[in-house]
This record gives C-alpha cells, structure tokens and sequence, in this order.
C-alpha cells in the first residue's frame, strides 16, 4: 500500500471531485456577495440583508467540505478565482432569477457528485453528501419562494418596497 492511501481515507479521484465542489460553493458564496451589494447599493436593504447572508452559508459551505477533506488526511485548496460572477443586473427580479438558477447548478453538481460515489462505492463520501442534498432542497424551495413575490405582487408604486420586505420577513419566517 503506498504512502497516500495509509494517510487519507478518500480516494484520489474522490478528492479531485471534492475540490471542484469547493470551488463550486466559492463561486455560489461570492455571487451571492457580488448581488448583496448591488442590492445595497439600489437600497433594497431587506434583499441585501438576505444575499449578505446566503453569501455567508455559501462560504460555510465550502469550509464544511474543506473540513471534511482534511479530516480525512487529504489536503483542501483554498480556491483562488471565480468565474462568470455577474456585478450589475437590470432589476430585483433578475437578481432572484439567476439565484435560483445558481442554486440549480449547484444542485446539479452535488447530485452528479452523489452519483459519482454511489457507482464507486465512496461510501464515506456518499453519506456526508446527503447533508448537501438535503441543504440543496431547501435552498431551491426559498430560491423559488423569493421568484414567487414578483408575481404575488404587483411591482407598480411601492410595489418593490413590499417586495422588498417580503423577502426580508419570509427569510426570518415571519409571515408578511
Ligand atoms: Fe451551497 Fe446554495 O449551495
């Protein structure tokens, strides 16, 4: 048995995966920053609060698989670059649009990543995953819940005020 395999419980192939799915949740935590800010800047400060936040998850995202990667024995990269993180958007809705659409991507990679271990027998790796599965449910159903509002409201007048506080109030679970 080599070196490599007495140190780490994953396989190589497990942790080339893992890395990816690292910076996958990097990219989601600092697209997420990236529309807080536009939000603050157009003072929807109830959505800024709620990006903020779902930057800060994002971020406790990839450290939960950065953690579990050295945990057992491998070596976690930090990530060092992002990709396609878009800066400006042409209103509240698109913003909440292309959320959901990230968080779709994301789901997509845990689920091929869950497949992966299931057909190699990762077994280690396939149950830590289904935390992510679980998180990804959730994530998607507020994603689609938040969409929802610019329909359930009309954005006339004060429109996207209320909207505004809707998602700030739905993401503290208090009803509107
Ligand atoms: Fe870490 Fe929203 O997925």
């Amino acid at each position: 048995m080599n070196d490599k395999k007495l140190k780490c419980i994953l396989g190589e192939d497990v942790l080339v995966l893992l890395q990816a799915q690292i910076e996958v949740e990097y990219n989601a935590s600092v697209q997420y920053l990236a529309m807080a800010s536009w939000a603050d800047a157009q003072k929807y400060m109830y959505a800024a609060s709620f990006l903020y936040k779902q930057s800060e998850e994002e971020r406790h995202h990839m450290l939960k698989i950065m953690h579990y990667v050295n945990n057992a024995g491998g070596h976690a990269l930090a990530p060092k670059t992002t990709t396609g993180i878009l800066d400006t958007f042409s209103s509240l809705k698109e913003v909440f649009l292309q959320a959901l659409q990230n968080e779709m991507h994301t789901t997509k990679a845990i689920h091929t990543l869950v497949d992966y271990c299931l057909v190699h027998k990762s077994f280690a790796t396939f149950g830590f995953l289904q935390w992510f599965v679980t998180e990804q449910i959730e994530e998607e159903a507020t994603a689609r819940r938040n969409l929802d509002l610019f329909d359930l409201i009309p954005q006339e007048g004060i429109g996207l005020y209320e909207i505004d506080k809707a998602i700030g109030f739905a993401a503290n679970g208090k009803s509107v």
